[in-house]
């Protein structure tokens, strides 16, 4: 269980003076729930995810794992980035095999664990190739079985899908859903992509803007694995739109001033895209 008290994130500004990034953020994940956060660009989603990971420290609050602090990295928490992050010099099988490497495990053994990873995520006829011959959608797999090898409890995903084309999404949504089906890891998931977050998620909690504080959530409770089609997911998706509508009106207005309006000229007809509506 991660648990997030009052945190709040300052950060120094090159101009002088401080920045508040998130403000007296409380949250409660349970271990094993799949988690999203959705916000306008600059709300403090990955900042927030940088605190669960030990990677930024917090001046105010505590975050802790089953009751353990985790101010700095832990081997029970593993972050997937946008970018793959794999090593270009290493194949797949070699990459995620590193972390296994690492922690002191044999050829063999760890061969073996980096092989049923690769396996799960439907990568075992490229486990040779090096990252630079395998696709977008391959590379980002790879990164997901790496992580996995670590078993970690928490994977803290930062929006490992946005730079993949939306067909690859839709299979990466499936492999993701099986894997959380069966592994039962803790996931907390950032994305723009309202649909993306209401498919995969237990919850979805919708950011504020600047400071940015959690200003809604939602629970979806449609069946696994979930029907793309099913109406509710719909609704849910339509009902984060109009929260969020409000924050990215607010968003604009203090980049564009009041003689635009984003809600009565774009934003009406986004969630009725039946590949997702992003933000
Ligand atoms: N190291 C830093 N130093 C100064 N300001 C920072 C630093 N890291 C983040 N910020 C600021 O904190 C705010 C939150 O940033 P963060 O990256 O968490 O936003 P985000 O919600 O993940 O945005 P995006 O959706 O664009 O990824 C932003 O205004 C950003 O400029
Ligand atoms: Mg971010």
């Amino acid at each position: 269980m991660i648990e997030i008290k009052n945190i709040s994130k300052t950060f120094q500004q090159r101009t002088g003076g401080t920045f508040t990034a998130i403000d007296n953020v409380s949250l409660t994940i349970q271990k094993g729930e799949f988690v999203s956060l959705l916000g306008p660009s600059g709300c403090g989603k990955s900042t927030l995810l940088n605190l669960v990971a030990g990677l930024e420290h917090a001046e105010q609050g505590k975050i802790t794992v089953n009751g353990k602090d985790c101010s700095t990295p832990g081997p029970d928490r593993v972050v997937v980035f946008q970018e793959h992050a794999l090593f270009p010099w290493l194949t797949v099988l070699d990459n995620v095999a590193f972390g296994l490497k690492q922690k002191g495990i044999g050829k063999k053994e760890r061969e073996e664990m980096a092989r049923e990873q690769i396996k799960s995520v439907h990568l075992s006829r490229f486990a040779d190739r090096y990252p630079h011959e395998l696709s977008g959608g391959m590379k980002q797999r790879a990164a997901i079985a790496r992580a996995l090898a670590m078993d970690p409890e928490i994977l803290l995903m930062d929006e490992p899908f946005a730079a993949l084309d939306e067909q690859t999404r839709l299979i990466l949504h499936k492999e993701l859903e099986e894997i959380w089906m069966r592994t039962k890891k803790t996931i907390l998931f950032i994305t723009h992509n309202i649909r993306e977050a209401v498919i995969l998620s237990d919850r979805v909690l919708v950011m504020s803007t600047r400071p940015g504080t959690i200003k809604k959530e939602f629970a979806v409770q449609a069946e696994r694995p979930r029907d793309a089609s099913d109406p509710l997911l719909h609704h849910t998706e339509t009902n984060i739109m109009e929260v969020l509508a409000d924050e990215l009106e607010k968003v604009v207005k203090e980049e564009m001033g009041d003689e635009y309006s984003l809600k009565k000229n774009t934003l009406s007809d986004r969630s009725s895209n039946s590949m997702g509506s992003g933000i």
